[in-house]
């Protein structure tokens, strides 16, 4: 990397001139990266999410006093390591091998799984805060396997976009089976004894209208739903 001086025309107290120094690139050097590069490398760091993760559930299941969210989180458990297979097979089908990539979200997700299980094991909160960290987890990977699905499809890779869509699969279910598992019991036994669980149980949130459908622009028709 260089530099280089760049003038404004605005300070009078230095000839009407102030500068400032601009660092500059190789572009000789620089490649330009791709969406195949952009691709590789978002699988490259879901391999090292899922390999977290297949560590951190066993902790989080162990933790879990509802019979049910233990079940849930083990098997889980049994998908990730299917999530971790499977990104392998992602990348044979780039002619690509697994490369260490930490993905720094993840271990801040887990970490704060982490002091979840310390601050409230033997509280009745515990289950309500580990469906918590583990659906923000699930979040993170419904987010970036919904972009890893579409990218596979725009490089023409069926493979790999029916692997990611697998995977795409798996996490939405999981994660519908936490806000299940949070709204029919672990929610209302979190409240504990002194406090004042509501009368109603919050319904799951609906989806939303036409979801998936482009939204309209103020003012026009709705985009026809395509076939
Ligand atoms: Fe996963």
């Amino acid at each position: 990397m260089g530099w280089f001086a760049a003038f404004t025309q605005t300070d009078p107290q230095n000839h009407g001139e102030q500068f400032f120094m601009v660092p500059t690139t190789n572009n000789k050097n620089q490649k330009m990266k791709t969406l195949k590069d952009l691709f590789l490398a978002e699988v490259t760091g879901m391999y090292d999410s899922e390999r977290q993760i297949v560590k951190a559930l066993p902790k989080l299941a162990q933790a879990a006093t509802c019979a049910n969210l233990k079940a849930a989180l083990q098997a889980h458990l049994k998908e990730t390591e299917g999530h971790v297979t499977k990104l392998e097979q992602v990348l044979q089908a780039f002619e690509q091998k697994p490369q260490t990539k930490t993905c720094q979200v993840t271990t801040d997700l887990l970490a704060h799984g982490d002091r979840i299980v310390a601050d409230y094991k033997g509280s009745p909160a515990i289950d309500a805060g580990l469906i918590s960290a583990a659906q923000k987890v699930e979040h993170l990977e419904i987010a970036a396997y919904g972009a890893l699905h579409a990218w596979a499809i725009q490089l023409g890779n069926p493979k790999a976009a029916s692997l990611i869509e697998t995977i795409l699969g798996e996490e939405k279910a999981a994660n519908e089976t936490l806000t299940k598992l949070a709204l029919a019991n672990c929610n209302k036994e979190a409240v504990g004894e002194g406090g004042h669980p509501a009368k109603e149980t919050p319904a799951l949130i609906a989806p939303l209208p036409n979801a998936g459908a482009t939204p309209a622009a103020p003012g026009r028709k709705p985009a026809p739903a395509r076939a």
